[in-house]
């Protein structure tokens, strides 16, 4: 006849042993699952997908930002650069194909009487030119105004961008 004492260490041993078992299992299988890929212990991914996280933000644009060019900026360097403008925008007051430009910094957008402005320059006519913004407008018009009608497809260039806009701010209104 088994008493409770036998009874309880087959019990014990049997516990144990399926312990084991199972401890052994999971080794087996962290150490299988870490030489999945053979190279090295590495497990190799099928892709990768590129969370981007882990990269140093990049910035937009390499190089100094626009306060620091229009700081440094050279007019004279600008008034070459406005060659680009000079086929649709005048300086003297007079609208082209574009409103003349003269005093263009710090005046309202599609402000000057008697220029027929597109509905989309129109409806920001309650802000302002400014150095900054006209920065953002000239990097890609299209996309700062959409729906304008300025038939100019940007300047990529900072620097080019720095300089014209001085220049323009040196012509009066
Ligand atoms: C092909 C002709 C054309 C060229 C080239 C052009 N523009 Fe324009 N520009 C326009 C037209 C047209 C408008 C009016 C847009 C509208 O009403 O939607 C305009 C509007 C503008 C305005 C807004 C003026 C205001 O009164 O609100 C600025 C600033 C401007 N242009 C700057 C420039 C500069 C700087 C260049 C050269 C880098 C340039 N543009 C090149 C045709 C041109």
């Amino acid at each position: 006849m088994f008493d409770t004492m036998t009874v309880t260490k087959a019990g014990g041993a049997l516990c144990g042993s399926l312990l084991v078992f199972l401890l052994g299992n999971w080794a087996a299988s962290a150490l299988y699952a870490t030489n999945a890929g053979g190279h090295g212990g590495e497990v190799h991914q099928a892709y990768v997908i590129d969370t981007g996280a882990g990269e140093e933000a990049a910035p937009a644009e390499e190089g100094p930002d626009f306060a620091t060019l229009f700081a440094e900026a050279d007019a004279a360097a600008g008034e070459k650069v406005f060659a680009k403008c000079k086929a649709c925008h005048k300086v003297d007051g007079a609208n082209a194909t574009g409103p003349h430009l003269d005093g263009v910094v710090d005046r309202n957008k599609g402000s000057v009487d008697g220029f027929g402005y597109s509905d989309a320059m129109k409806s920001h006519a309650s802000e302002q030119w400014t150095a900054e913004n006209l920065n953002a407008f000239l990097t890609n018009p299209k996309a700062y105004i959409p729906g304008n009608k300025m038939s100019f497809a940007g300047l990529p260039k900072p620097q080019d961008r720095a300089n014209l806009i001085k220049y323009l701010s040196t012509l009066g209104g």
